[in-house]
């Protein structure tokens, strides 16, 4: 497995990351030796980076993900995970972030964590209903990581980039965060591709580049949109059953509907299935240092390491895709 340099820092992070969301729900639901079979084939298959967060499983996916790793005694690998600030604890800002730093270093039974990030979404201004902060509430975040950076509790932090794309932006030049995450793939490649305003979902302005060229981080998420590029409705039955999608269509069901735009992959024979063409097209890009992948089994672990391992998509591939894109055939 390809490794790559995280953005400035010392992480030396593999490509494909290990998500262990609730959408996918192996590290929230499933069982002990599934997952532990699942993280051991991942260290095996070179995989250093596990993405987790306290809201995934309300703490369960932190427990079980440290909780494993200790099992395997493996301290050498690489673990993030994200603080969110919501309702009432507007009103208190860095004392939430740090008793949630306490709380997940506590949950993941660890000393020090590698990477923290903020897990709301970034915007013009702050908005408590849908969980924004503005970029000057992450004023006082970055000064609560810091401190926590310069007590041991964690090595480097970060930012969601999610929100509004010009605010995201506006944000990573005043903090200069260690990473982002950013949402990128065949449906929406915008953090990676420059494209017309006509494009039919939010335009991230090729934040990814950006944030790569400024010596930031970058973690991919949604690389399958939550699924929906595997081409299929059917959720596994440990996998969150509803899922919204991110900057995508509407709903889960359109962005399905959606993902027969690019059939022609395997028509033409550059890929095997959608899942293949979605992780191939994530680590085509330079500017991405690891691609997360959602799992609810080790069966989609073991497919995610053969895809990758296959390497980036050949350039006319990647350009036949572009041409989806400059049609605007996501919109038919
Ligand atoms: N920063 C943030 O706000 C944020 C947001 C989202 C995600 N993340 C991170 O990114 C990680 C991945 O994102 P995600 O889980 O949202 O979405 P994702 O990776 O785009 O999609 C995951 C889903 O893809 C399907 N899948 C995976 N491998 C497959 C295979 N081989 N064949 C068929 N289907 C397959 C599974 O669906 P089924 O379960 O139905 O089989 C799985 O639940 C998360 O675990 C989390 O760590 C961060």
């Amino acid at each position: 497995m390809k490794i790559n340099r995280f953005g400035d820092t010392e992480l030396q992070v593999s490509e494909l990351g290990f998500g262990c969301g609730a959408v996918g729900g192996l590290m929230v639901l499933a069982d002990h030796k599934e997952m532990m079979n699942a993280v051991e084939y991942a260290i095996d298959s070179g995989i250093n980076y596990f993405d987790t967060a306290r809201m995934y499983g309300d703490g369960l996916s932190e427990i079980h993900t440290g909780a494993i790793l200790r099992e395997l005694d493996r301290t050498d690998l690489l673990i993030g995970t994200k603080v969110r600030i919501a309702g009432d604890e507007f009103g208190n800002i860095a004392k939430t972030i740090s008793d949630q730093i306490e709380n997940s270093l506590q949950r993941l039974g660890i000393d020090t964590v590698d990477i923290v990030y903020t897990h709301n979404t970034i915007g013009s201004e702050r908005n408590v209903s849908s969980g924004t902060l503005s970029v000057d509430d992450l004023d006082s975040i970055v000064e609560v990581f810091e401190k926590a950076a310069a007590s041991g509790k964690l090595r480097y932090w970060g930012f969601n980039g999610l929100g509004e794309t010009d605010s995201i932006k506006e944000a990573l030049v005043q903090y200069s965060p260690s990473g982002i995450h950013t949402c990128y793939n065949m449906l929406n490649p915008t953090s990676g591709y420059q494209l017309t305003k006509t494009f039919p979902y939010q335009n991230y302005e090729e934040l990814m580049k950006v944030a790569s060229g400024a010596g930031i981080g970058t973690v991919g998420i949604r690389i399958l949109a939550g699924g929906a590029l595997s081409g299929s409705l059917e959720r596994h039955p440990i996998a969150q059953q509803n899922v919204a999608p991110i900057a995508t269509s509407a709903t889960f069901q359109e962005d399905v509907s959606r993902t027969s735009a690019f059939e022609f992959l395997h028509k033409e024979g550059f890929v095997d299935n959608l899942v293949e063409a979605s992780v191939r097209f994530a680590i085509s890009n330079d500017s991405l240092d690891t691609a997360l992948i959602g799992l609810s089994n080790f069966d989609q672990l073991q497919q995610a390491v053969d895809y990758a391992n296959k390497g980036a998509l050949p350039q006319e591939a990647l350009d036949n895709i572009r041409g989806i894109w400059a049609v605007s055939q996501l919109h038919e």
